[in-house]
């Protein structure tokens, strides 16, 4: 949540930091701000409630400087105000910081300096940062030394650009928990929260680690390590990652599109897994199942969803010990590790606060660990032991689609890989479930009418059994997330024991119900909520006319291969519903979609 760049070149700042923010929106949009400076220490600041584009407006000045500190704020301390955006200076105006992350112990911080006669412009964490700057550097004779020595006292999470007015063309950039990306290219430097904006100007990046500090300047840059107290050779990766962010001319919205990608992420996902009736995972490098004696899937929102998919599917093809579980809930448990306890993490954006923060932990623990994630070079990809990425490419809607279907394929495959007893011909099956999600998708309008017809309703239930309950919980959290409506995941057999309390005829029920082991007893629940006068939506391959509101008939498959067909349904019905009821789909309020902070 929220993102930070820095540029320090040649060109004009303002440009590149304002096509930057752009980029980084998606990690948060409630407001956003920039200073720059030119060579004569005149600096230009902004900042507005808003986002880039309200920035953009808001900008008069054709300022042109080359160097500069940009942000995009997701609120945490201190409301939406313009006083709240980044950056945040110190009592003088002289030095100038963006943070992402948060200053647990900004309290007691902020009452010290208080008493010692600063001035405070903002409610929020991050000022006191370029306060306890502006008192070392009153001790030490650079930037630098007066920011390792204020980072000492930060506790809590942090990603901080710092730049001081009478220390020209030069940034710092610390890290901690919070990702921070250097971009090397020629003559010009970047600073910022993932690759996105740095693609655009160069594919030379440096992964800073935690407690890394960087010296950028014009001539070139350091970075000194502040756990090992001495200077790093830094390691230039080279980024093949590239969003474009170009008009989309067919699809309304980038989630729509996305959801129309679900077929093309699921194909290159899995594109040379598969060999002559073979699953290869080359990124495994050889590890045996029997080296591990129990398994825990950890991820957090719609990657969780995936995990509870992989539960089943592990407990059904490998017979081992599989646990699911939110990564916010794990990393406070006291969950035995050991070197046979295969961990696995899943998410789209690698860079979940609370997803890599349980993945260190596994790892310290002695777990073998292993990540399924979608964004190449993000934080958990340079943890995790084995690194599988899922091919869904960039995902710019808030709310994850096409990531999951990526990141069902890629557990369907392990299941597969690593069981036992297999038969191949369930590989036909599952390259098939390509064609048959294409299928889904061209149900757009049926679903779209579906939407439109119950628009007027407040309150929905999703059920599923076993293998359709993850999926129950997706579709569920999909209506809340873009459409603001309250909905529920349950699994079927729970309704009973509560939920059914509050059927009646203004609270209709999604049913997933495929023909699976389990089908004759989701139909009786089915059947209990009607007899309660609950309006339902049946989404079955059954032939049979179950009298119910409505019916979508999808194409058989084998029973753990439903969710395939299902998901892009349920993504089609909360957009539809969503862009009914005019909402900001792509940039829904309160949101992030990569949430960096607890
Ligand atoms: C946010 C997004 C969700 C996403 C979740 C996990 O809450 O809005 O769409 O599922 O984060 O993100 P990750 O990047 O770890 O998959």
């Amino acid at each position: 949540m929220c993102g930070i760049i820095g540029y320090l070149g040649n060109k004009k700042a303002l440009e590149i930091l304002l096509d930057g923010l752009e980029k980084l929106e998606y990690r948060g949009y409630d407001s956003c701000g920039l200073v720059i400076f030119n060579s004569s220490q005149n600096y230009y600041l902004q900042k507005t409630v808003g986002s880039t584009k309200a920035l953009r407006e808001k900008i008069k000045s054709l300022f042109e400087g080359n160097w500069g500190i940009a942000h995009t704020r997701w609120a945490t301390h201190g409301g939406v105000t313009d006083f709240n955006a980044h950056p945040h200076y110190d009592c003088r105006q002289e030095i100038f910081v963006v943070h992402n992350g948060i200053i647990e112990n900004f309290k007691e911080i902020k009452q010290r300096l208080l008493e010692k006669g600063h001035k405070f412009s903002s409610e929020t964490d991050t000022e006191v940062f370029a306060h306890l700057v502006e008192d070392y550097l009153k001790l030490e004779k650079s930037l630098e030394e007066a920011v390792k020595k204020a980072i000492k006292e930060i506790e809590g999470t942090f990603a901080f650009l710092v730049v001081s007015k009478n220390e020209p063309e030069k940034i710092i950039g610390i890290k901690k928990s919070s990702p921070l990306i250097l971009g090397v290219g020629k003559n010009e430097f970047l600073l910022a929260s993932d690759p996105t904006p740095i693609s655009f100007l160069t594919k030379n990046v440096v992964y800073l680690d935690d407690y890394d500090m960087v010296i950028l300047k014009k001539d070139g840059f350091q970075i000194f390590s502040l756990k090992e107290n001495k200077y790093k050779k830094p390691k230039i990766n080279s980024i093949d990652w590239e969003i474009k962010t170009e008009q989309n001319n067919i699809f309304e919205h980038y989630m729509l599109k996305e959801i129309f990608e679900e077929a093309k992420a699921f194909g290159e996902t899995i594109k040379d897994k598969i060999q002559e009736k073979k699953v290869i995972f080359e990124e495994l490098n050889g590890l045996k199942i029997e080296r591990i004696n129990k398994i825990i899937l950890t991820g957090c929102g719609t990657a969780y969803y995936a995990c509870l998919y992989g539960k089943y599917l592990f407990e059904d093809y490998l017979e081992k010990e599989t646990r699911a579980e939110i990564a916010s809930e794990l990393r406070y448990e006291n969950y035995s590790y050991d070197k046979k306890t295969l961990f696995i993490c899943i998410s789209q954006s690698g860079e979940t606060i609370d997803t890599l923060e349980a993945l260190k932990i596994a790892k310290e623990k002695g777990a073998i660990t292993v990540g399924i994630i979608n964004v190449p070079g993000s934080s958990m990809t340079r943890i995790v032991d084995y690194l599988i990425l899922t091919k869904a490419g960039p995902e710019l809607a808030v709310a994850s689609t096409k990531a999951f279907i990526s990141q069902l394929s890629i557990l369907y495959l392990l299941a597969f890989y690593f069981a036992k007893n297999k038969n191949p011909d369930y590989l036909y099956e599952f390259l098939s479930l390509k064609n048959k999600i294409e299928e889904m998708l061209a149900k757009k309008e049926e679903i779209e009418s579906l939407a439109k017809n119950l628009i007027d309703f407040k309150n929905f239930y999703y059920l599923g059994r076993k293998y359709e309950y993850p999926i129950a919980l997706e579709g569920a959290l999909k209506l809340k997330e873009i459409a603001y409506v309250h909905a529920e995941g349950y699994p079927a057999g729970e309704m009973k024991h509560g939920p059914i309390a509050l059927i009646d005829k203004d609270f209709p029920t999604i049913v997933l119900a495929p023909q699976d082991s389990l089908f004759e007893k989701s139909i009786s629940n089915l059947e209990e909520i009607k007899a309660r006068k609950g309006k339902v939506v049946l989404i079955s391959d059954s032939e049979k006319d179950f009298e119910v509101y409505s019916q979508i008939k999808i194409p058989q498959t084998k029973e753990e291969f439903y969710p395939f067909l299902i998901t892009p349904l349920i993504h089609l019905f909360a957009y539809f519903f969503a862009k009914h009821l005019k909402r900001e789909i792509d940039r829904p309020r309160n949101l992030a979609k990569s949430v960096t902070v607890e």
